[in-house]
């Protein structure tokens, strides 16, 4: 049962992440990092152990991928993950699309790793640069016309997209809503052809409408239901001097059982023995999956491109030899560079055979997340 008293048994630091000396901070925690939680220190690194059997981590650089949307301009992106909330998909489209795309199965939220160009709408057209996300509201048709080779993640939400609740920080907490881009009201002309193609993106199935018109074909709009961009760039993120903060301060957008988070620079804690790097944790209730846009962390480079899922249930963190260093080095590193998204998801991620058969990367064991 969840109370204002916490209880401790043995030697536990007084401070939360701070002052552990040689035992091992391991969180046991409910719902994420907002329910009831245990930490228990531990005399090993828990994240040392050896897996036999189907719950797998999968560590896959996403441009040994190959979605047939990167070759074929009538292709489509290539699913990596799903469950019953969400799939995750990855496009590498070079060529505009010859047809549009409607998804009636749920929201999308791109997140644009590598190229720019822009999506064609029925609210208007939008610009997408690196760092962007994109959001496309459920049942809204678009087109996408690359000025070149766009990476992309899409992540797909069956239920609705929300701005997380700005609770006790306020309305500009996490993220400042006045700086997202919508489009302007255009009708777009037509090109000539007898038909247009509105393939219709769902789960199952292939289906297509053909209109004897251009179908973004709205020349005004109002409402709040509507595409947008926001970049990276533009999010602040909540830190802590004296505390490293549980990643949950840092979502961006949240769907039912879907929650997607930034990691992006920010100054490193301040104080001698608060620890700058997340402690060891087997998130009981959500898998994880990252992407790592780029950055560094303490000197290391990000491996830019790779995506990589933690099952829940399964020990994983920054290992201890990691953790040594990153205290060594305590006067020489002032900031935590990287850039990475994460998507926490309740249900049980699905690895598409894909993923399963890719060959895993090596990932720096000082990068993990
Ligand atoms: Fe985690």
């Amino acid at each position: 049962m969840e109370s204002f008293i916490q209880l401790t048994s043995g030697p536990a630091p007084r401070r939360i992440h701070r002052d552990v000396g040689h035992l091992k901070d391991d969180e046991l925690g409910r719902y994420g990092f907002f329910g009831r939680t245990a930490h228990l220190y531990r005399r090993n690194d828990p994240t040392r152990y050896r897996t036999e059997g189907d719950l797998r981590f999968v560590d896959t650089d996403t441009f040994g991928l190959h979605p047939s949307d990167e070759a074929d301009p009538a292709g489509e992106p290539l699913l990596m993950f799903h469950n019953q909330d969400c799939r995750i998909l990855l496009s590498r489209r070079q060529a505009p699309m010859p047809h549009l795309v409607r998804n009636v199965d749920g929201d999308e939220l791109w997140f644009i790793h590598a190229g720019s160009g822009e999506l064609e709408t029925e609210f208007g057209r939008l610009r997408y640069r690196p760092g962007d996300y994109v959001y496309l509201p459920k049942g809204a048709t678009y087109r996408q016309v690359p000025d070149e080779q766009t990476h992309a993640l899409i992540i797909e939400a069956v239920e609705e997209f929300r701005a997380p609740k700005g609770g006790l920080l306020g309305r500009f907490f996490p993220f400042d809503s006045s700086l997202v881009t919508t489009p302007q009201a255009e009708a777009f002309e037509g090109d000539g052809r007898d038909e247009y193609e509105v393939r219709l993106r769902t789960r199952e199935g292939r289906t297509s409408l053909f209109y004897p018109f251009h179908p973004l074909d709205a020349e005004a709009w109002k409402g709040d239901n509507v595409p947008f961009v926001f970049n990276i760039e533009d999010y602040d993120v909540i830190n802590s001097d004296t505390v490293h903060l549980p990643p949950t301060v840092h979502l961006f957008m949240e769907a039912t059982g879907v929650y997607v988070l930034n990691f992006l620079p920010r100054p490193a804690e301040g104080p001698r023995g608060v620890e700058r790097i997340p402690w060891y944790h087997r998130n009981a209730d959500y898998d994880e999956v990252a992407f790592y846009h780029g950055g560094s962390v303490f000197g290391v480079d990000m491996p830019a491109g790779l995506i990589s899922l933690a099952p829940q249930g399964m020990h994983h963190g920054i290992p201890e030899r990691a953790r040594e260093r990153s205290r060594r080095r305590h006067d020489e590193d002032g900031r935590v560079e990287w850039q990475v998204i994460a998507i926490d998801v309740r249900r049980r991620l699905v690895p598409a055979q894909v993923m399963i058969a890719a060959t895993p990367v090596e990932v720096p064991e000082e990068v993990r997340v």
